[in-house]
């Protein structure tokens, strides 16, 4: 077998499936192995690509019992159950718009040769060359809005930290990824983290700030791995540090592990956290543009949105900006999990409908039964029907059904859930997770709690059910933060689609 290469993913979800074994089978073999992060076809985990004289051949899933018979069939050219042909051409793969995951996958994640050979530093150099203003300017035509959850347009927080007076200023990548069904952040930092590297350089560039935090949820330690090592290398040459690429700009980053908290994902507990503190929720004003970190002026972004700057500094905002519908624009990786056929991430242009996005691509349920909801947005996000399935991805059509797009999550449930049920989860994740500052949150999630359990416990229930809407209503109009403030949005949206549940059971 001497001779032959492989690509084989060493993203968490691939380790998760058997990619070590898989990794020992083949270098049992002498098969050189290229580590690199996942495609996103999570079915299909591990893949494993062979390079052979018709290009490189990928096969999954793959056990480490597959890796003699593939290794033949490789070399032979003769078929294998588990033959995929050239991943590229997947039908998934093929369908989606890769800006951002286009090099995830294909490239060794600890080789900054590989990421610039792969045309990675293209967007940083021409931000380099153009200076603050004009990257504001080209963020701004692109119509980039933070992929974290609340869609605020980046170039307005940008330019805001830009103009502040501040003798240091800092920029905040959020990687706190706590929402239900996602790991588009994970993969990126796993599978190409020299992108959000050079998004934050360009960012740091933008408002004259000279450090860098990536804040990373603790459950995520072969992300946290992943960061420490591009940073080093990055550092070692001279893309970081006292200056950027041989210019006179300062910029360097430092990985810190969060303690798992969901609230610990709101941008002013992070900061609080950053700053070791307990993490609880600041009031606003003053902005973290203007009193941030360390009472600095501060921009704290996504994941997702650093990512998406070298894009567009490469290409111009225009481009990125000739992708997407109405307010949203650009493309968006959309994770699709829970029950469905064909979990994975999917970036695209916005604009499919749930419809497409559930049925079409992801293949319906993976258990057969009938999809009865979509939760889509995290644990604060809205349950759609099949209904509403004709709803494009679309941060105001979203809006305007009573959902929101929050991270790009879609998680899928079938004709088995108890909506009743998930009502009260939502409430009962406020409870643990509240940062305990404001009442409406604090007490109001537990009174919730309470409340659903009444239901299901008792008959004649249509003044618990008004009192549920009513403290709904407080907790979204008197929340400090969107915590409190949006778990209204599964409790109102199960109630609304599925008031059948909200009856008394057997228990
Ligand atoms: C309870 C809570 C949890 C949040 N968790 C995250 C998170 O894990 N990651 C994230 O990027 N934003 C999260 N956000 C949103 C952030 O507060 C903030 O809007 C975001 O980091 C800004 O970046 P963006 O403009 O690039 O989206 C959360 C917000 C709330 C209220
Ligand atoms: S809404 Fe909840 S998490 Fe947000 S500040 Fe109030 S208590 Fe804290």
């Amino acid at each position: 077998m001497n001779g032959l290469r492989a690509r084989l993913s060493h993203d968490a979800a691939a380790l998760a499936l058997g990619g070590r074994s898989v990794a020992r089978a083949l270098r049992e073999k002498n098969v050189e192995i290229l580590c690199v992060g996942s495609r996103g076809l999570f079915w299909l985990e591990p893949l494993l690509e062979i390079e052979t004289s018709g290009g490189w051949q990928a096969f999954g899933p793959v056990a480490a019992t597959d890796v003699p018979t593939i290794l033949d069939a490789a070399r032979n050219g003769t078929p294998h159950p588990l033959f995929l042909g050239n991943i590229q051409d997947h039908p998934f793969l093929k369908a989606q718009t890769r800006l951002t995951f286009a090099r995830c996958g294909t490239v060794d994640p600890s080789s900054l040769d590989a990421y610039a050979h792969a045309g990675g530093l293209v967007g940083l150099k021409h931000a380099l060359d153009v200076g603050p203003a004009k990257i504001i300017e080209e963020i701004a035509a692109s119509g980039l809005r933070g992929r974290g959850g609340a869609g605020f347009p980046a170039a307005v927080k940008w330019s805001g930290a830009a103009a502040a007076a501040g003798d240091e200023k800092f920029v905040v990548c959020n990687a706190d990824e706590g929402d239900s069904g996602t790991y588009a952040d994970r993969m990126l930092m796993e599978g190409d983290p020299f992108l959000l590297i050079e998004g934050m350089i360009i960012a740091g560039i933008a408002i004259a700030g000279t450090k860098g935090y990536v804040y990373i949820r603790s459950e995520y330690p072969h992300a946290i791995a992943a960061m420490r090592r591009a940073v080093e290398n990055a550092r070692d040459h001279g893309l970081l540090g006292k200056s950027v690429l041989g210019t006179y700009h300062v910029f360097d980053i430092e990985i810190r592990a969060g303690a798992g908290s969901y609230v610990c994902g709101e941008e002013t507990a992070l900061l609080e956290s950053l700053e070791g503190k307990r993490g609880q929720v600041r009031a606003k004003p003053p902005l973290p543009v203007h009193c941030g970190l360390f009472g600095k002026p501060t921009i704290i972004n996504n994941v997702l949105t650093f990512a998406a700057a070298p894009t567009i500094l490469a290409h111009g905002g225009a481009y990125y900006q000739s992708f997407g519908r109405g307010r949203s624009r650009g493309t968006m990786p959309i994770q699709l999990a829970g029950d469905i056929r064909y979990g994975g991430l999917f970036e695209t242009a916005f604009g499919p409908t749930l419809e497409t996005l559930v049925n079409d691509i992801g293949g319906g349920t993976r258990s057969g039964r009938p999809v009865r909801a979509v939760q889509v947005g995290g644990p604060l996000g809205a349950y759609f029907p099949p209904a509403l399935f004709d709803t494009p991805f679309d941060y105001e059509e979203f809006t305007n059904r009573g959902g929101l797009l929050g991270h790009g999550g879609i998680v899928v449930f079938n004709d088995t859930v108890d909506m009743a049920r998930q009502a009260r989860f939502a409430m009962e994740f406020c409870a643990i997770e509240s940062c305990g500052k404001c009442t409406p949150c604090r007490i109001g999630s537990v009174r919730g709690m309470e409340t659903i359990d009444r239901i299901l416990k008792e008959d004649d229930n249509a003044g618990r059910i008004a009192l549920l809407k009513d403290l709904c209503d407080v907790m979204k109009s008197g929340s400090l933060c969107a915590l409190g403030g949006f778990v209204p949005y599964p409790v109102l949206s199960a109630l609304e689609h599925f008031p059948e549940d909200f009856v008394r059971r057997c228990l």
